[in-house]
């Protein structure tokens, strides 16, 4: 009797305490990161930089480690920006996740309307590698080496990479980025693949040769920009996610985030929260799952009013920093409670 009370007692007093917690703390004890996207709101809101550096473990740049941002013009790089995410980071004891060398929507103009021959924009390419990961070598937890690689079907995207070096151009950028940051993990990246299908098995199989031919590659990231209703399948997820942690891979949430069509409701919001929780609630069950980024944390600083048209609030706090349901779902999940 005395031992259960004993045993009571603890465990009244774990959850009690886990409402004072942070999320940081608590994505701790269960052994991953949390992290959000960030900008540099950072340098000029207080509020902001205090939440982000109380809450997360782990933050991505969510435009400045972007080729047109540290490259904008042939033979000039900019790190000033880049170089505050880290000083950050150190400040706050947070991992900070380089996104992205190589994406087709960040090539700058320079890049996409100039000629090149394969030689010539390997070159580019093994130099923008070279000066950007060399920068940050040792100071990052990984890499996007490139980010959205696939198109929906499977096959590989068009685009000024794809097309003029060819579809190996994946592969050099992650042996190039090895060579030049050997510690941070090399990560494939991409939207649509937490379902199996095209594209994730066109994922699969590019990490499968990959690792088989030793090309470095060490996780797989997962977007997931998705709306509040998403059906979201937990036992496909998770059977999804065994196969790339069968090969040895990291799984990386990278980008999530779930928003809501307008008007936002009480109920919505609460369904908002549900699957928040769903997403972590799998990516704690599966070992390999070290990473849950969210694309943000507050609704005052998100993309998804800008490209989603009638759709917003798709983050955990609010416009004033408040925490939001989700918020306290994932407090939740983390603490066992649901
Ligand atoms: C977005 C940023 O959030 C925006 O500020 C920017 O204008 C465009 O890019 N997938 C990605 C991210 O990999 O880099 C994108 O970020 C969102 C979709």
């Amino acid at each position: 009797m005395k031992r259960n009370a004993f045993f009571l007692l603890l465990i009244t007093f774990s959850l009690m305490n886990s409402n004072g917690e942070t999320l940081r703390e608590l994505a701790e004890t269960r052994g991953i990161y949390i992290g959000s996207a960030s900008n540099l709101r950072l340098q000029t809101d207080k509020q902001y930089a205090d939440v982000l550096g109380r809450e997360f473990s782990m933050m991505t740049p969510e435009n400045d480690f972007k080729f047109h941002k540290t490259h904008p013009e042939n033979g000039r790089y900019t790190f000033e920006s880049g170089d505050a995410y880290i000083q950050f980071a150190e400040k706050h004891n947070m991992q900070v996740r380089g996104h992205a060398l190589l994406w087709h929507q960040a090539t700058p103009k320079w890049v996409t309307e100039a000629e090149w021959t394969r030689e010539s924009l390997l070159d580019l390419m093994r130099e923008h590698i070279q000066t950007v990961a060399g920068r940050y070598s040792g100071k990052l937890y990984a890499w996007d080496v490139v980010n959205e690689y696939f198109e929906q079907d499977g096959s590989v995207r068009k685009s000024v990479w794809s097309e003029t070096i060819g579809a190996d151009y994946m592969e050099i950028a992650h042996r190039t980025a090895r060579e030049f940051d050997p510690t941070a993990r090399l990560i494939v990246n991409d939207f649509d693949i937490a379902k199996i299908n095209k594209k994730s098995d066109a994922l699969y199989e590019w990490v499968k040769d990959a690792k088989q031919r030793g090309v470095p590659v060490d996780g797989v990231g997962f977007q997931m920009h998705v709306p509040f209703n998403y059906d979201f399948d937990e036992v496909e997820f998770l059977a999804n996610l065994q196969r790339f942690a069968d090969l040895g891979l990291e799984i990386h949430i990278t980008e999530l985030d779930v928003r809501i069509k307008e008007p936002v409701t009480p109920e919505k919001l609460q369904q908002q929260a549900t699957l928040y929780g769903d997403i972590l609630r799998a990516c704690l069950k599966q070992p390999a799952c070290k990473v849950f980024v969210m694309w943000g944390f507050t609704d005052r600083s998100s993309w998804i009013p800008r490209f989603f048209t009638g759709f917003n609030d798709a983050l955990i706090f609010d416009r004033e920093y408040k925490p939001k349901p989700a918020y306290h779902t994932l407090k939740s999940v983390f603490a066992n409670k649901n």
